[in-house]
């Protein structure tokens, strides 16, 4: 990394990306900011541009911005993470990382496990959360993942952890 100058940029709907973001500056000493407030930043003096969503129905939350932007962005570096409830089951990552971030970009990709917070979740959500509870429960022949799923949405849960930053940081540190 050396003199290279690094960013945070996120987008987080109920606080566990904002979290891992700030975790992740605090250990790099770089700025995190919210997507919403990047107009007032100069991205062009940025070398390096770390990018993290929630996931939302499979898709990274706020991946749009990178999407639409990777021709501005053509000389910097860039590194996508995402949180997300799903345990960190490398073919559940695999296809989060497939889903959404640009395949022949070769952009380097991470995810967090985080949890569910339906005290901060907003109304639309919640409801999508409430259908998917009862489609789960109208299901018969449950498979061993819709059990599972079931069981993790019932309540709000927290498996984030700091420790998960630490790939993501070698990364960095090695470019
Ligand atoms: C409507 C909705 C859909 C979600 N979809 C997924 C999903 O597809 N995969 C997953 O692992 N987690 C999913 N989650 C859990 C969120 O990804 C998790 O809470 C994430 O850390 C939220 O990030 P944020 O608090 O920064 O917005 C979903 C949560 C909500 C409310």
């Amino acid at each position: 990394m050396n003199d290279k100058k690094v960013v945070v940029i996120y987008k987080s709907n109920t606080g566990f990306t904002q979290k891992y973001s700030e975790w992740i500056s605090e250990a790099l000493g770089c700025t995190a900011i919210s997507l919403s407030e990047t107009n007032s930043l100069n991205l062009n003096q940025y070398d390096i541009i770390i990018f993290g969503g929630g996931m939302h129905a499979g898709k990274i939350n706020g991946i749009k911005f990178i999407k639409d932007n990777l021709s501005a962005f053509k000389d910097k570096q860039i590194v996508i993470f995402a949180t997300g409830g799903t345990a960190p089951i490398p073919e559940e990552v695999e296809k989060f990382r497939k889903n959404n971030v640009p395949e022949n970009e070769n952009l380097p990709f991470f995810y967090f496990q985080s949890g569910m917070n339906y005290e901060k979740m907003k109304g639309a959500d919640k409801m999508l959360m409430g259908i998917l509870k009862i489609m789960l429960k109208m299901s018969k022949n449950k498979s061993d993942v819709e059990r599972g799923t079931e069981e993790a949405i019932k309540n709000s849960y927290d498996y984030s952890s700091r420790q998960q930053i630490d790939p993501l940081l070698k990364y960095v540190k090695s470019l």
